[in-house]
């Protein structure tokens, strides 16, 4: 039999992987004659493998399964995946001529030995890969079409590599040159300084309300990692790239889709396939695994128990993001707390601080739980979860409307600000304002004219005033609307449905498969 057989790598970003596993496993075990790489930075390749098997389910026969192939072109030698990206640059091409050579691969990190199969007729590569795309292109020429793998909101895609004309920052690598030009320096010694400026400019962008140009950059960070390097390189990416995917859904996202298109596929001839949401099948019908989580399991079902359906909220900021001074996030635990409205704090990024007193304050509250590893999605789909604060990374927004949460938007950064008023704004959450730190927070925002006022005093007056919400009327319009995309995400993957028919058309084109 004709084996297709579709090779992918990543970004050491868990979410971005994690969609492409759901897709591996779905087309798996829906054609018989399709085989898949996933070469992943070792840090994945343990969730990547839970993944798939979640997504496969135990009666899944071993040739299925065997289908998927999952590896690491090297050992980890550094507890930070981010230190990790040169390794997974000089490793790549050794691994890659092998793999397109159609000959047996092993991994690096845990040995196993994968048979030769047929070459891969197609790469799809997350856009944050350009140096490995660049291998690809000269291992592989143009009888392998590379294809971008685009997670993130569909807006903010524009917004870092569109064109001026649809609110983008253009060629921003081409500024940052002819600026190192004239001032005669580095282009590293400009670094994200002109991605970080700001003159108040009104920046409007496809589907998004419009917003002065420094209300993307609402909060102060935990950490400094200079992106304009990277973000240099994905436009490559895209400039390079045979076509892309786009895990977005024009149920949440259709201007913002339709401007993508226009840009990359009439203006840069790239096919684009939106093929989001990729939630797990079931995914907000069907319990999802705790995976060993036994606290927060019993914390919920007695939240259940004692507080009713929807009466909990998951407080949390992603893997990465953390407020830098704890003051406004101890403001909205105590509110909680005062409030009697049950949470779930989880603490999962390395530059977390809980102090030893707010944890002991949670744990005498009767009504929360601190917790420094979450499994988010099966938290979003328990009964007791009826809110869930977020920083709004395009995942986690994914994953709430999946499983019919409202949300309470608190942005940092990248897509999140953009992401955060979008749904505050279409009726799926409540934006906090009064959150905002550094130097931007007490500038006024478009929409009503108002900076944050900068105290402790204003963040607990504003979070009360949510909780309420939450709890009357307001609250249960949001849960409605967020109710109905749920209803509409459920569908997208069903025959006959967008993302279905989207992606179709894709192994059409480009696969023997159908
Ligand atoms: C909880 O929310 C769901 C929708 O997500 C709704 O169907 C259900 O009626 C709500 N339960 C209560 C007790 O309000």
């Amino acid at each position: 039999m004709p084996f297709t057989h579709i090779f992918f790598t990543a970004f050491p970003a868990w979410g971005h992987a994690r969609p492409f596993c759901i897709l591996a496993a779905r087309l798996v075990k829906e054609h018989p004659d399709v085989i898949f790489t996933l070469l992943l930075p070792p840090n994945l390749l343990s969730k990547a493998q839970d993944e798939v098997d979640a997504e496969l389910h135990e009666a899944t026969s071993q040739e299925i399964r065997t289908r998927i192939r999952i590896l690491s072109s090297f050992q980890m030698t550094t507890p930070d995946p981010f230190m990790a990206i040169q390794q997974t640059i000089a490793t790549y091409p050794d691994i890659y001529k092998a793999i397109h050579a159609g000959e047996s691969v092993a991994c690096a990190t845990k040995g196993t030995v994968f048979d030769a199969v047929v070459p891969p007729s197609i790469a799809v590569m997350d856009f944050f890969t350009y140096p490995q795309m660049k291998l690809t292109r000269s291992i592989s020429g143009d009888k392998t079409p590379i294809f971008g793998w685009l997670t993130g909101k569909a807006a903010s895609l524009i917004r870092l590599f569109g064109p001026e004309s649809l609110g983008g920052f253009g060629d921003l690598g081409a500024r940052v040159e002819a600026e190192a030009t004239r001032l005669g320096v580095t282009p590293a010694e400009i670094g994200d300084k002109l991605y970080q400026e700001t003159t108040g400019k009104v920046i409007r962008l496809p589907g998004v309300p419009e917003m002065y140009d420094y209300e993307f950059f609402p909060q102060e960070l935990p950490f400094n990692i200079p992106v304009t390097e990277l973000f240099k390189g994905s436009y490559n990416f895209l400039r390079e790239c045979d076509g892309a995917f786009a895990v977005n859904t024009p149920d949440l996202e259709g201007d913002a889709i339709s401007a993508l298109r226009s840009w990359l596929t009439d203006a840069w001839g790239k096919e684009v396939y939106a093929i989001g949401p990729l939630l797990p099948s079931g995914y907000g019908v069907v319990e999802q695994s705790p995976r060993g989580a036994t606290d927060i399991k019993d914390f919920l079902d007695r939240m259940l128990e004692n507080y009713g359906e929807n009466s909990t909220m998951l407080v949390s900021f992603g893997t990465a993001f953390w407020p830098p001074d704890t003051t406004y996030l101890e403001e909205v635990i105590d509110c909680l707390i005062l409030m009697n409205f049950p949470f779930i704090l989880s603490h999962a990024s390395p530059f977390a601080k809980v102090s030893e007193e707010l944890k002991e304050r949670i744990k005498l509250s009767g009504i929360g739980i601190t917790t420094t590893w979450c499994p988010q999605q099966y938290i979003l789909g328990h009964k007791a979860t009826g809110w869930f604060l977020t920083h709004c990374g395009h995942n986690s927004i994914t994953e709430s409307i999946g499983s019919g949460v409202p949300m309470i938007a608190w942005p940092f950064n990248a897509d999140q600000p953009e992401g955060a008023y979008d749904l505050d704004n279409a009726g799926l959450g409540i934006e906090l304002l009064q959150v905002r730190t550094g130097e931007h927070a007490k500038k006024p925002l478009l929409r009503n004219g108002k900076g944050a006022s900068g105290t402790r005093e204003a963040v607990g007056a504003e979070m009360k005033d949510v909780i309420a919400s939450c709890r009357g009327e307001k609250g249960a319009r949001i849960r409605e609307n967020v109710e109905k995309m749920k209803i509409k995400f459920l569908g997208s993957w069903e025959d006959g449905g967008e993302a279905r028919k989207e992606f179709n058309s894709f192994l059409r084109k480009y696969t023997d498969l159908s």
